[in-house]
């Protein structure tokens, strides 16, 4: 038996009062990888200490590079890297471990990453990374569950991603910054956190035309420079918590240091659904008076809707009068969390990627397990609402992207706290 920590939920709750949101980890994760490139120091500032990122700065200490939490600021290196074979331990914690492959192929001209392999969400292909730093003229193989990738250098090419991706995007940004000559990479991602890596990539010396376009074009440079620069406010975070201020009713919950440009689709969402939202640049206060109202909706690369909002959504649909749909366009199991809050009595009937979500019925406590990270988050905003005592075991996922989640919902006056349970 081995123990792991759980949190311990009691509902309904009424929340109240001001939410601090961290640095994305979604941006923090490729500014670490992106740290690879160059020799000279990078210092990355709001760096959110959540496991993902505990579990990155492992690896790359592993592979030789410098690496210091200095407060809420993580100070690099990577003149030190003598090895470009991160292990699988960590590999198979933090799919985003691909985001070295780049990196270590642009800089060392050779990267051997364990495959990261399926995860609760869906098998997670890399094929369009592969195929995409292939064109650049890397070579690439399958050894043992290993990606064994190397290039004598890189040369800039044209790639069309097939399929919207967030980190292939990301990879082939930064291994064209040290190809030779142009790359021109087309139907590339314009997640903030994209074009937050571009732009910290041009702090470096990068030549990158096209930030927050769906077209990026780079001129390849011989070396770059090391910068300070600041990780974004994280959206997801920021939307998981508004998303529960609208769904506990008489709360009255306000997110600060965001960027609310960022949220956009999910602000409209709530707004359309009869949520009262007061819009600052950095702050929004969500209050929920009368009550949501059910509406549909499909997710989307951005400026869409965020799949990783996408459970925490259908947790607040189930407390809206009316029927909601929602459609998951980018994963094909990311409906793990509906099991579990039928469990708790959520009336949710699922055919394909399709969530029909009838809300209004009371949600009552229930033990429930977490299978992935925004999973994890969904069912604790769902037994915040329940009647009665929740367990969610396996809180493991969400800590790998919550910052000490049930500090800041004790801080609103829930009624939550993290235990150990033995069993698995
Ligand atoms: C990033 O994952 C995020 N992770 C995910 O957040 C997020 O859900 C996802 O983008 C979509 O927005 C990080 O940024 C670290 P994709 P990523 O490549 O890049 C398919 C969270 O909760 N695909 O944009 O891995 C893929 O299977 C995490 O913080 C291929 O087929 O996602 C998916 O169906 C979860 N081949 C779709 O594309 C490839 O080579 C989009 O995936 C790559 C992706």
């Amino acid at each position: 038996m081995v123990a792991l920590e759980a949190f311990e939920i009691q509902g309904p709750c009424r929340l109240e009062g001001e939410v601090a949101i961290e640095g994305a980890k979604n941006f923090a994760l490729p500014a670490v990888a992106a740290s690879l490139l160059t020799d000279s120091p990078v210092r990355i500032t709001n760096a959110p200490k959540v496991q993902d990122l505990h579990t990155l700065v492992r690896i790359l200490q592993g592979l030789g590079a410098a690496v210091e939490w200095e407060d809420g600021t993580l100070a690099l290196r990577a003149r030190g890297v003598r090895r470009q074979d991160p292990p699988y331990d960590l590999v198979r914690r933090m799919r985003a471990s691909v985001l070295l492959l780049g990196p270590l192929l642009a800089r060392f001209g050779r990267a051997r990453i364990p495959l990261p392999g399926g995860c609760a969400i869906g098998q997670r292909p890399v094929d369009m990374h592969i195929a995409g730093l292939r064109h650049m003229g890397a070579d690439i193989a399958v050894e043992h569950g290993d990606l064994v990738a190397t290039a004598k250098r890189l040369k800039g090419a044209r790639y069309t991603f097939p399929k919207v991706t967030v980190t292939g995007t990301e990879n082939l940004m930064m291994a064209a910054t040290l190809a030779e000559g142009t790359t021109i990479l087309r139907n590339c991602a314009q997640e903030p956190e994209v074009t937050a890596l571009t732009r910290m990539l041009a702090a470096m010396g990068a030549r990158i035309e096209g930030a927050g376009t769906s077209t990026l074009t780079l001129e390849g440079v011989k070396e770059l420079q090391g910068c300070t620069f600041d990780v974004i406010p994280d959206r997801i975070e920021a939307g998981t918590y508004l998303l529960l201020g609208a769904m506990l009713a008489g709360s009255r919950v306000a997110v600060t240091g965001v960027h609310s440009g960022d949220l956009t689709s999910l602000l409209d969402q709530m707004a359309d659904a009869g949520v009262s939202l007061e819009i600052g640049r950095d702050r929004i206060a969500v209050t929920a008076n009368e009550g949501l109202a059910a509406r549909s909706v499909v997710t989307a690369p951005y400026p869409g809707f965020a799949t990783d909002l996408q459970a925490q959504y259908i947790a607040a649909m189930t407390q809206a009068a009316g029927v909601a749909t929602v459609e998951e366009t980018i994963f094909e199991n990311r409906f793990q969390h509906v099991m579990e809050l039928q469990r708790m009595g959520a009336d949710i009937t699922l055919s394909g990627r399709t969530a029909v979500v009838r809300g209004g019925a009371r949600l009552s406590g229930a033990p429930v397990m977490a299978s992935d990270l925004r999973a994890s988050a969904c069912l604790v905003m769902a037994a915040l609402a329940a009647d009665g005592a929740t367990l969610v075991r396996r809180i493991y996922h969400l800590d790998r992207g919550y910052f000490h989640m049930e500090k800041k919902l004790q801080a609103l006056g829930a009624g939550i706290r993290r235990v150990t349970v033995e069993g698995v």
